[in-house]
């Protein structure tokens, strides 16, 4: 099978097309034939061994300390059930699903266990539109509604509200009944308030910590906000998400979490079938769509991975297979 792979820690150039085995499932998992991937933050981080701070050492030990460990990488992925190991009964080959895989989507078939992040794709849905969702909404929806505890008439603001995580965190937290407001560049304002936005703030222009507004939740998406600097426009219950953190931010989470008044909070998002299904049952609903910024094909998938690293990606990058 044609698959995208790297062999050595670098920029884009790194990743190759190349002919590889087709897995085998075994007999808990699931064969399935990729139809679209997409290309996401954590791919190129994974790519260029970019893991900030300490988290360097963590992240080589995790992927691989000279050279990465897993040779495919790709986690988001949509397309079709083709076999299944003699124990799987939740699916059947023809079944159309998408999901999230630790590594190896970006190729025309992958294994993944049958009880993995994997669930039955929306009707009437692309396999494009389904691959742009399980990275971005599952890190938004683990966020908000499981950290933040969000609830109807809070006052949220997202940071970041154009990225992969800020569209899915937009809609959401809409979802959740909050008042929205997003941070975005000026080119950006007219996607976030058409996700839902109740208020769009130019980054550029305006410093959102310095209007006098108060939030229940500050989520920052992008890891340009300071919790010393956010703390007064936070309600006294109110809580500083972080998706990009360092030592600082740890500390800050871990001293707030003992005392009364706003909380600092960040930590790695979780991914799970039972909420790759509320995201399916919610963007069948309309509740939520992705927002597809660019596509590619599978052999363009460096392409993918420079533009994604520029950090100005809207919505999700999605490669079709
Ligand atoms: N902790 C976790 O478990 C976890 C999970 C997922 C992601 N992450 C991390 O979270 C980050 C975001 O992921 P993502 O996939 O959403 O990234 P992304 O899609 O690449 O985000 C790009 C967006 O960031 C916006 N942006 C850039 N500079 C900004 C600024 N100064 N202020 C406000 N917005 C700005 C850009 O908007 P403009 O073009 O308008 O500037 C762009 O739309 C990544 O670093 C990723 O590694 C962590």
């Amino acid at each position: 099978m044609k698959a995208i792979t790297y062999k050595k820690y670098g920029a884009p150039q790194v990743l190759k097309l190349r002919d590889v085995e087709r897995p085998v499932p075994k007999e808990d998992e699931v064969l399935i034939r990729v139809r679209a991937t997409a290309v996401t933050s954590r791919d190129w981080r994974l790519r260029a061994a970019a893991f900030p701070g300490v988290f360097w050492l963590l992240g080589r030990m995790h992927t691989g300390l000279f050279r990465p460990r897993r040779k495919i990488l790709g986690s988001d992925l949509a397309g079709e059930i083709v076999a299944v190991g003699d124990r799987v009964t939740r699916f059947k080959p023809g079944d159309r699903v998408f999901g999230y895989s630790s590594f190896g989507a970006y190729a025309e078939y992958v294994t993944m266990p049958a009880d993995g992040a994997l669930a039955p794709m929306p009707a009437n849905l692309s396999f494009e539109a389904a691959a742009a969702i399980p990275f971005g909404g599952l890190t938004a929806l683990n966020f908000l509604r499981d950290r933040a505890g969000i609830r109807d008439g809070q006052n949220v603001l997202i940071n970041g509200a154009s990225g992969c995580v800020g569209t899915f965190a937009v809609q959401l937290a809409k979802h959740y009944g909050a008042r929205v407001t997003g941070v975005c560049s000026a080119g950006n304002r007219h996607l976030v308030a058409s996700l839902g936005a109740d208020r769009v703030i130019d980054y550029e222009t305006e410093d959102f910590a310095e209007s006098g507004e108060v939030y229940d939740v500050i989520f920052d998406t992008v890891g340009t906000t300071k919790f010393a600097k956010c703390r007064r426009a936070l309600a006294p219950t109110g809580m500083h998400l972080f998706l990009c953190f360092g030592v600082t931010e740890l500390i800050q989470a871990l001293w707030t979490a003992r005392r009364d008044g706003p909380k600092a909070v960040c930590g790695i998002a979780q991914d799970n079938r039972e909420d790759l299904a509320t995201l399916g049952r919610l963007v069948a609903s309309g509740a939520i769509k992705p927002f597809i910024d660019r596509r590619y094909t599978l052999a363009h998938t460096a392409e993918a991975h420079f533009y994604v690293e520029q950090r100005h990606k809207r919505g999700s990058v999605v490669v079709a297979v």
